[in-house]
């Protein structure tokens, strides 16, 4: 349609048909099956019946069958034979599932997170979806949120880059072509700051880390060309974002000028009722309509309220409510849902690119790429199994929950529910005698009430006797991550925990793998691993990729994305943090007047970026170049006998300025190959901009002392610091 035919259409429409555009509701709410679960309540959920057929969109549909259906049926109804959009949540693959967006985001891999969000559209479009609910642009510093696992964690630049480029992978240039689906970035704004890490709960942030920290990932998505934004549950400044003015029409409208649609979250428009800031459903749906929300989530206020509040001086107006609509069938028409209304749905081309052999060999590959190396005292690689010896050689012993667990998929996946278990990796690559595998029971969740494994008895611990190295996989129940799956302890479970203290003291040596969607408390285990594989949940191909790390046919190569603390008491612990007027720089020591715990290091247990490699890298001649423009080198070299990825990051700290600065701030990454005895130099442009900070809403370069670091992870670093003015960056300009 063009722009002409689109306005006819709007002006022949009356207001009832309006409103019902502006509502999403899941298929049973409008009279379809569906099967999908739902996050959250549907009771009774119902709009009057005249709203029925002119339905604007649906919520989580996720078969070309059904999707078919429904949209024929639908058009059968609709009087302007207006199709509906089908949006769902596509968060890290449809059936073929990758890594968790945590584990994504460690392999510093804009390609990698662009390649998985290509196969999450062709495989979600040939289902019928139109739109994901991704990404998740919601930056983590605290481990007890559940949802950490959809963040790409805790470093503004690294999260606004993968963002970025999930929106790409989905969109491509051009939303209507075949394999394409629309983006929607979320939670609309700083959802990922709960305080105490619970779910749902406050959002306090001053106004400089709202716009340095937590804003910049979204608005990377939407400079990408995102189409959607959904709008967050909590509140920012003390007001809901889904009524919140400020946000989404000052920031989301006015500077970062977004024309598309947004949509609340999940019946966020009638929570403005629970926050108390809206005394009845009439009122939440003014709030929200008047803030800028387009559509309601599962909730029928627009369709209950709005005709009437129209007629009244509410302030809300017959142009507002155009502009609305507008916007959502400017969509539906960009997508080429008028002259396709079912897009790339086809039950055929399902069968064909669901779970096909090309995108599970990619999910194994980019798989290996996020775990992260976290410990290796001279046990991995294993033993390699094509030298393995029957007979001669021992068995490598292999227990622990997620031993044999096909539950390896990790949160919202709803597309598919289990994976490669790493047995089943081990056993594709070993002979079945080489893995001496014992089952150590089932680890249960705090929804059920049993977030344990039995206690291993000592014939139990007895069983691998013949083994010299035992991998035990261990973690966290999936279901106790994700959406309200906030916790306050992040320790393994007691019996888990000792399980391994017990094949330590057997003498053994201990590989640790621990599937987790968030960083665990893992001081207590540290000391009784031998190695350490920080697995999170890889999705498809978790236990081949696994596997492909322990035998050493893939060098890991993962750095993590967000810190993790000795203890829950650290909470939040970022690497980034601010200087405080008595910072403590050593642990220890008499002098109580710093900022320090008695009882506990200052830093994380691991840092942000960190990660080991099978080979070793070393940074020499760090070098700051001021030629036509500003930029610093390093050459790193692989010193060991391993080809090896290694992840060189920039970090920039200014030193100087009227407001307090972080103490660093990750500016730039590159991913490089290096064979063994290799060396390559690497370099990083320093622009004016990634220089630069807001003071309210303009974002600034003030002159001074930058201090440039190169290093292997934000502890690590080469560094030197420079005057820094407008003249460095005059010819830049030029
Ligand atoms: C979540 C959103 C999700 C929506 C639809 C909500 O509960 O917060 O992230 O997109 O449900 O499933």
């Amino acid at each position: 349609m063009n722009a002409a035919q689109l306005t006819n259409l709007l002006s022949s429409m009356n207001t009832e048909e309006k409103l019902a555009q502006l509502t999403q509701l899941n298929p049973v709410c409008f009279g379809f099956p569906c099967f999908t679960p739902l996050t959250g309540p549907d009771s009774g959920l119902r709009i009057p019946e005249k709203y029925n057929a002119s339905i604007g969109s649906v919520l989580n549909c996720d078969n070309a069958k059904d999707m078919l259906y429904i949209q024929k049926e639908h058009l059968k109804q609709d009087p302007h034979k207006i199709p509906l959009l089908f949006m769902a949540d596509i968060i890290h693959g449809f059936k073929t599932i990758f890594p968790i967006p945590l584990a994504l985001g460690c392999s510093f891999s804009p390609e990698h997170v662009e390649e998985t969000c290509r196969i999450a559209a062709l495989e979600s479009a040939a289902s019928g979806i139109h739109v994901t609910f991704s990404p998740m642009a919601d930056l983590v510093r605290d481990p007890r949120w559940g949802r950490v696992m959809e963040s790409f964690g805790e470093d503004p630049h690294l999260n606004a880059s993968l963002c970025a480029s999930s929106v790409r992978g989905y969109q491509g240039d051009d939303i209507s072509m075949p394999d394409r689906i629309a983006a929607c970035v979320k939670h609309f704004a700083a959802y990922g700051a709960p305080e105490g890490g619970r779910e749902y709960n406050t959002v306090d942030l001053s106004y400089g880390i709202l716009q340095d920290t937590y804003l910049p990932a979204y608005r990377a998505a939407i400079d990408a060309g995102a189409k959607l934004v959904m709008s967050s549950f909590n509140i920012v400044d003390r007001v809901p974002a889904t009524g919140n003015k400020h946000l989404l029409q000052n920031i989301l409208r006015m500077n970062w000028q977004f024309k598309g649609p947004v949509i609340s979250d999940f019946n966020s428009v009638g929570e403005l009722i629970n926050h108390g800031v809206a005394r009845d459903e009439k009122e939440a749906a003014a709030l929200s309509f008047a803030a800028g929300v387009d559509i309601e989530m599962m909730s029928p206020h627009y369709c209950n309220h709005l005709a009437k509040l129209l007629e009244t001086d509410s302030g809300l107006t017959e142009d507002m409510l155009d502009t609305a609509v507008m916007r959502i069938l400017e969509l539906k028409n960009e997508l080429g849902l008028f002259e396709h209304p079912c897009k790339d749905a086809d039950c055929t081309r399902e069968a064909q690119v669901h779970l096909s052999a090309g995108n599970r060999s990619i999910a194994r590959h980019i798989a290996a790429d996020c775990a992260v190396l976290l410990k290796n005292e001279n046990v991995l690689p294993l033993p390699n199994p094509t030298q393995y010896c029957p007979g001669t050689a021992k068995p490598i012993g292999l227990t622990g929950p997620f031993a044999a667990s096909p539950y390896v998929l990790g949160g919202w996946s709803a597309g598919s529910t289990e994976g490669i278990s790493l047995y089943e990796g081990l056993c594709n690559q070993y002979p079945a005698s080489g893995i001496c595998y014992k089952d150590c029971g089932a680890l249960g969740s705090w929804l059920e009430g049993t977030p344990d494994i039995p206690l291993p008895t000592q014939d139990f611990i007895d069983a691998f006797n013949d083994c010299d190295t035992v991998i035990v996989a261990a973690g966290e129940n999936q279901n106790d991550t994700g959406e309200g799956g906030s916790k306050a302890f992040l320790r393994l479970s007691p019996h888990q925990e000792s399980l391994i203290q017990q094949l330590k003291a057997n003498k053994k040596q201990v590989v640790v793998i621990l599937f987790s969607a968030r960083p665990l408390e893992i001081a207590p285990i540290l000391s009784d691993c031998d190695a350490l594989l920080q697995a999170w949940f890889l999705g498809t191909e978790s236990g081949n990729a696994l596997t492909d790390l322990l035998i050493g046919a893939v060098n890991p190569s993962g750095r993590l994305s967000m810190s993790f603390p000795y203890t829950v008491g650290q909470i939040p612990v970022y690497y980034n943090h601010f200087q405080t007027g008595r910072p403590c720089t050593q642990q220890g020591g008499s002098n109580r007047y710093l900022s320090r715990y008695l009882d506990c290091p200052v830093q994380p247990l691991f840092c942000f970026g960190y990660g080991l490699s099978y080979s070793e890298f070393s940074y020499t001649d760090f070098y700051i170049r001021r030629e036509d423009s500003l930029s610093a080198s390093v050459t790193v070299t692989n010193c060991s006998h391993s080809a090896g990825t290694e992840t060189v990051q920039l970090y920039i700290q200014d030193i100087h300025a009227p407001i307090v600065r972080p103490v660093k701030e990750l500016k730039g990454f590159q991913r490089i190959f290096l064979e063994a005895g290799a060396s390559q130099t690497v370099s990083f442009p320093i622009t004016r901009e990634l220089l630069s900070y807001h003071r309210t809403d303009t974002l600034l370069f003030e002159p001074g002392a930058f201090n440039i670091q190169i290093g292997k992870n934000s502890e690590e670093t080469l560094s030197e610091t420079i005057m820094i003015d407008e003249s460095t960056f005059a010819k830049e300009q030029l």
